[in-house]
């Protein structure tokens, strides 16, 4: 005889709290890996906020239980993509990117669907110039914003700067750069000179077409000379800034020095910063 069991108390399968699929993985280099997982339905963010993702984690050794394992992650895919997508850095003894670097599609993840973050265009007073300064994985919420047609409406120019140490940690923004560039709603935006949308990639320790820390090229003023641009103004230039926190420290202390404030959500300013987030 067939029993069935009408109990509905019986969890079916157990799935994590907040689970999302993911679809696709991408490995950049051994230190640098994005992806991309399902989205909920009823989640809403701003380009360039930050949600926590994670794992579950261990059973504890005494008690068996186990509890999620979150970090803050900048969302790197614009508001308007079906999907949501992560760049993140493998740390091979982090606690979760140990673990994380090893998903594959298919598999689930936590997301808290609630968003956050100060590099969002609401913070930021209107201007004609915005400038993006990224080094390492802090390009994550710049390849959100880059992809947000809102960035071209109001802007005149953008200008993405990412400094890394080798040429291959480049490659995640130059092809994003690329497809912006190649994308049919947004090439519209952009215009077909292109010049829009401005990068400037450099690397710190192997030869490339353009060496040293951004804060350096600031401060001598090749950027200035290489894009034939004036120096920042309060009135024209606007800036987000997402790395290390020493470069975080150096490039306010540069906007600063030529009269640009930080501005907040509830504080709209001249320019906005946020620490690239470490797994
Ligand atoms: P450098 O090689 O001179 O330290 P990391 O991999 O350590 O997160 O660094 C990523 C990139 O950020 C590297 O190219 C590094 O340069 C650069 N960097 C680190 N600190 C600063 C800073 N204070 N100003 C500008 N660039 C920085």
């Amino acid at each position: 005889m067939t029993m069935v069991d009408t109990r509905t108390d019986i969890p079916k399968t157990p799935t994590l709290p907040d689970a999302q699929t993911v679809t696709e993985v991408t490995h950049w280099t051994d230190r640098l890996f994005s992806f991309r997982v399902t989205r909920p339905a009823s989640l809403r963010f701003r380009s360039g906020e930050f949600v926590m993702i994670g794992l579950m984690g261990d059973p504890d050794p005494k008690t068996g239980k186990q509890k999620p394992l979150l970090r803050a992650y900048s969302i790197a895919s614009p508001s308007w993509d079906e999907e949501l997508e992560f760049y993140s850095i493998k740390v091979q003894d982090g606690p979760l990117t140990s673990r994380l670097q090893h998903i594959r599609p298919g598999d689930q993840i936590i997301l808290r669907p609630k968003p956050v973050g100060t590099l969002v265009h609401d913070a930021l007073l209107p201007g004609r110039r915005l400038w993006f300064f990224a080094t390492g994985t802090g390009i994550a919420p710049f390849a959100s914003l880059i992809r947000d047609p809102q960035t071209y409406e109001d802007y005149d120019k953008i200008i993405l700067t990412h400094t890394c140490r080798e040429v291959k940690d480049l490659e995640y923004g130059r092809q994003l750069v690329e497809t912006v560039r190649s994308d049919e709603m947004l090439r519209e935006l952009i215009g077909d000179g292109l010049d829009k949308l401005v990068y400037y990639p450099t690397t710190t320790r192997e030869e490339s077409p353009r060496m040293g820390r951004i804060t350096d090229l600031l401060r001598d003023g090749t950027v200035f000379r290489d894009l034939g641009i004036e120096d920042f103004g309060p009135e024209t230039d606007r800036a987000m800034v997402c790395g290390s926190m020493g470069l975080n420290l150096d490039i306010k202390e540069i906007l600063e020095s030529h009269g640009l404030r930080e501005g907040a959500n509830s504080d709209p300013k001249e320019y906005v910063v946020e620490k690239a987030f470490v797994g």
